[in-house]
């Protein structure tokens, strides 16, 4: 669905990570000056390493200009998928969530289409899969996305559906309900897409899974569920632009990074607690908490040892948490930094109806809308949290579009990879939950497995 609205760059305020606000639990303007030769490096590796197109380390960050060609290809596989009423997105991790968080926020203004329904089926899990079986599978399409090409969770529900499809409909007719999405070369997944041409689309190879929702991971889903995929790609563009210098005054993912690297190794800050005063934003923290978490969560290379890297992230929703999770938020240790998410406007606001009875409880609801009351709800949390000296901060989004969403991956991204080479990890790799993918392949091989 296209939005020719003009496109607002999303308003990024840091000023209460900093010590002029919050006192001593925040940064000083000094201690950031003190990062200036570090940042210098980890920007120009950022730069250097994302440059030269798909097989680029950093390519994950030069999607919105690579994918483009790709563009009128996906459009006519998403058109084809368009004919089924419902269409099961079967992935783990990477290879779902981008998408699932694009879709949701989208969906929830009535931003998609609302026909095929979209089921993204994460999780081993028979509910779902049983559920929609007892549709007809002429009705049924398949997508399946993995990047390795054979990631068990995602493999034993691809079985199930494939399965399904093919006594419904006959092998044959059942290809046609199928599309995949993996590496180009290796893995179950592609050998599959050879041997029985099943249309396929490639991750490239250097872009991850946590990494790749604009790659056709993510931008193939959505697509088939309308959204303006150009703009997704354009707005991560726009962010990208904003992001050239490598003074962190000037470029917001690099400020953001160091801040919250700063943060972590100068005030034992150990929690990101991202808290969205929106709820269609649900699952882009989900997404971010993966990104984070894979990312970062990891042991730094120093003169000393091998000290831990990275904060936990947490997902909290205001204004929810506020009658909930705050109390420990305020209160407890002054271990935390606090994103909120806010929109800028509503378009689809309500405004409140008072009849006169109502009005003697409520009179500061007169003339109000749902924003205000909303937009009250994050000002009372950020002007308390700062006040207790937790360093927190703040994005406005102008508005909810693929535009927008495409910034804030974008942002996330980058932000990610900096604070990565800042800590001297490797933010493109997960050892530990690849241990765990082999154990659980070992202990259903009886113990015998790699
Ligand atoms: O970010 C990652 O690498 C992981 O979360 C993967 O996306 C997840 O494990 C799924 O892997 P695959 O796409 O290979 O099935």
């Amino acid at each position: 669905m296209r939005n020719n609205s003009p496109k607002k760059l999303i308003e990024i305020d840091t000023v209460n990570l900093y010590r002029t606000q919050v006192g001593a639990e925040g940064i000083a303007s000094e201690e950031l000056a003190t990062l200036k030769s570090e940042l210098e490096r980890v920007h120009q590796s950022l730069t250097v390493k994302s440059s030269g197109g798909l097989d680029a380390e950093f390519a994950c960050l030069n999607l919105h200009d690579h994918m483009s060609a790709s563009l009128p290809d996906m459009e006519s596989m998403a058109e084809a998928i368009r004919r089924f009423e419902e269409v099961a997105v079967i992935g783990i991790g990477g290879s779902s969530l981008g998408a699932k968080a694009v879709h949701q926020a989208l969906a929830a203004i009535g931003a998609t289409t609302s026909s095929p329904a979209l089921h993204f089926l994460e999780n081993v899990n028979p509910y779902p899969l049983r559920k929609l079986m007892q549709r007809s599978a002429e009705k049924v399409a398949v997508i399946c996305i993995s990047k390795s090409g054979g990631t068990v969770e995602t493999a034993v529900q691809y079985l199930i559906l494939r399965n399904w499809l093919e006594q419904n409909l006959g092998k044959s007719r059942a290809r046609r309900h199928q599309w995949l999405i993996t590496d180009p070369e290796r893995g179950w997944l592609r050998e599959i897409a050879l041997r029985e041409k099943i249309p396929s689309l490639p991750v490239p190879p250097r872009v991850g899974g946590r990494y790749s929702v604009l790659s056709a991971v993510g931008l193939l889903p959505l697509a088939v569920a309308g959204v303006d995929i150009q703009a997704l790609l354009a707005g991560a563009a726009a962010d990208a632009g904003r992001c050239l210098a490598d003074d962190p005054k000037k470029n917001p993912a690099l400020e953001i990074a160091a801040l919250f690297y700063l943060l972590d190794i100068k005030k034992n800050k150990r929690v990101s607690i991202m808290m969205p005063y929106a709820d269609p934003l649900q699952l882009f923290v989900d997404w971010y908490r993966q990104l984070w978490a894979e990312s970062l969560g990891k042991r730094m290379e120093t003169r000393s040892g091998k000290p831990p890297a990275g904060t936990l992230p947490v997902r909290a929703m205001g204004a929810v948490d506020q009658h909930s999770q705050l109390q420990m938020y305020l209160e407890s240790r002054l271990d935390k930094i606090f994103t909120f998410l806010a929109f800028d406007a509503w378009e689809q606001d309500l405004p409140i109806p008072l009849s006169d009875d109502d009005r003697k409880f409520f009179p500061y609801l007169e003339g109000k809308k749902m924003r205000d009351v909303i937009e009250a709800e994050l000002q009372a949390t950020r002007e308390v949290v700062t006040g207790a000296g937790h360093p927190n901060m703040t994005l406005r989004l102008p508005s909810l579009t693929a535009h927008v969403l495409g910034q804030l991956i974008d942002l996330y991204q980058r932000v990610t990879v900096y604070a990565g080479l800042l800590y001297g990890i490797n933010p493109l790799d997960q050892p530990a939950v690849e241990r765990v993918k082999k154990l659980a392949i070992k202990l259903l091989s009886g113990g015998k497995g790699p």
